[in-house]
């Protein structure tokens, strides 16, 4: 028995009024489709077989996952019709698993729950829960025995359906053979004019099976998005989540509400995260690192009991340990810091290496650039490393002293142990060991009159 997964994403999502197809709507900065996908992967299946539609060219562009094909549904005629358009992709031997391209948070133990209940006499199995508020979904019908009957849907429904509070979540498992041939039976002769997936429930009854359901831990793992308001309902309760797997990992977070996680996050232990931090991409923290308020870390990996203070932006790059950043820091992409650096505020530094121990404490540019150890940067450095067409590389030796306002034009050395006397603009190599400046001689205008004002 192989396994297939159809997931169903070729409907419009009108109400979520965007030009971007539903099934591309982010969660946690990754599109709710690829939610799905992720967690189909899990259940190592022969083929995973996307059914899309409305804006088919862009989620194909967009959702380049392996192990992945698309089918075409040019028009909207209903679940069931969806999954026909599968049905190339899906032989008599396999187990089909159906899921919704815009129900992300499915957890996979659940899925197997599910799959766990088909075999030979169970050709279905339906994932099901019960709802306070049952209206717009599928209700489950079951009889005196409590075995499930058929499925109506809400716009079918006779009253006294539509008080039954369990309903259909619209992932199923089904047998391969059954399913093509119910699928075959198929009509639209309902309330929508829609072919409904939902009938083979009927279907499989009168062929003298008995429908098998599951249902999910928690109601967020079948809540569909339709339109802004629930995605962002769905982002939070997400977010949630993902902040508690972190205390679980042994940070300790100010406010698990005030966090956002947009990819993966990895803590030691120890790990303190103040309020309103952004993670992006795949971000590693070692023990006993502290993350101050508003900052924004994006692939980054930080080394154990380093300090990041508030309203840091750091993006590609890996710090060493017990390094002190920011406040307002600014680390771009390709820097790597080695351990006891220290990069202050308002301090700019790109595609650049700084050894152990050196700090740029404030106000500083240091791009493209090679530092080596126990340097020092003073206030207001530039490194000038464009010059309108080309970037040009700035080397710093070992234990530099650069003083304040000075401006390094690249491509420029430093030798190690040297001396830049403040405000000097550098364009040739200085030497180790000595003391290098550029600057006009200070004079003094010995009895200077000042101005006075023309009557
Ligand atoms: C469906 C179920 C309903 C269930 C509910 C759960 C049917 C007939 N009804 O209703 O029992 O309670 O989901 O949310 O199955 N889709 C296509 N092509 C189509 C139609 C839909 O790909 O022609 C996709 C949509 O993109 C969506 C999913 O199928 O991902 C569900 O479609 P939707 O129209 O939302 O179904 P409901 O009417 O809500
Ligand atoms: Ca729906």
């Amino acid at each position: 028995m192989a396994l297939k997964i159809v997931i169903l994403a070729a409907g419009k999502g009108t109400r979520m009024r965007s030009n971007l197809p539903k099934v591309l709507q982010p969660l946690a900065a990754k599109p709710l489709l690829s939610h799905v996908i992720a967690t189909a992967e899990l259940l190592s299946p022969e083929q995973v077989i996307g059914v899309i539609g409305h804006g088919a060219e862009i989620v194909k562009q967009r959702i380049v996952e392996s192990n992945l094909v698309w089918c075409l549904q040019t028009e909207q005629l209903g679940t069931g019709h969806a999954v026909q358009q599968a049905e190339s992709f899906i032989n008599a031997s396999d187990t089909v698993l159906i899921l919704y391209g815009d129900v992300p948070l499915t957890r996979v133990e659940t899925l197997e729950q599910l799959l766990f209940l088909v075999d030979e006499k169970h050709p279905l199995a339906l994932l099901t829960i019960e709802l306070e508020n049952p209206s717009g979904y599928g209700r489950i019908v079951r009889d005196s025995d409590l075995f499930v009957q058929q499925i109506v849907e809400q716009k079918d429904a006779n009253l006294e359906q539509l008080a039954i509070q369990e309903v259909n979540t619209g992932i199923m498992a089904v047998n391969g053979q059954q399913l093509l041939g119910w699928l075959a039976h198929l009509s639209n002769n309902n309330a929508q004019g829609e072919y409904y997936l939902t009938d083979i429930i009927a279907m499989a009854v009168a062929d003298g099976y008995q429908i098998q359901t599951s249902s999910p831990n928690d109601v967020i793992e079948v809540l569909g998005v339709n339109n802004k308001q629930q995605l962002q309902d769905l982002e939070r309760q997400y977010q949630f989540q993902l902040a508690c797997n972190l205390m679980e990992q042994g940070a300790t977070l100010i406010d698990a509400s005030r966090i956002d996680i947009r990819g993966n996050v990895s803590v030691g232990q120890d790990v303190e995260i103040d309020v309103n931090v952004v993670f992006e991409g795949q971000v590693k923290l070692a023990d006993g690192v502290k993350i101050g308020a508003n900052c924004v870390l994006k692939d980054v990996e930080i080394g154990a009991n380093t300090v990041i203070k508030p309203f840091s932006h750091i993006d590609n790059a890996k710090l060493g340990q017990s390094c002190q950043i920011g406040p307002y820091a600014r680390i771009r992409p390709d820097t790597e810091l080695a351990d006891q650096v220290h990069i202050g505020n308002f301090v700019e530094i790109k595609k650049t290496q700084v050894g152990q121990g050196s700090k740029v404490n404030h106000l500083s540019y240091i791009g493209d650039t090679q530092m080596g150890s126990l340097v020092n940067i003073g206030a207001g450095t530039i490194t000038c490393n464009y010059d309108g067409v080309n970037k040009h590389k700035t080397f710093i030796g070992d234990r530099v002293f650069i003083g304040s306002d000075s401006q390094l034009v690249a491509p420029v050395s430093i030798g190690d142990d040297a001396t830049i006397g403040a405000g000097s603009t550098i364009t040739k190599t200085a030497p180790e060991g000595e003391l290098t400046l550029s600057r006009a001689k200070q004079l003094t205008i010995k009895g200077w009159q000042k101005p006075t004002k023309k009557i």
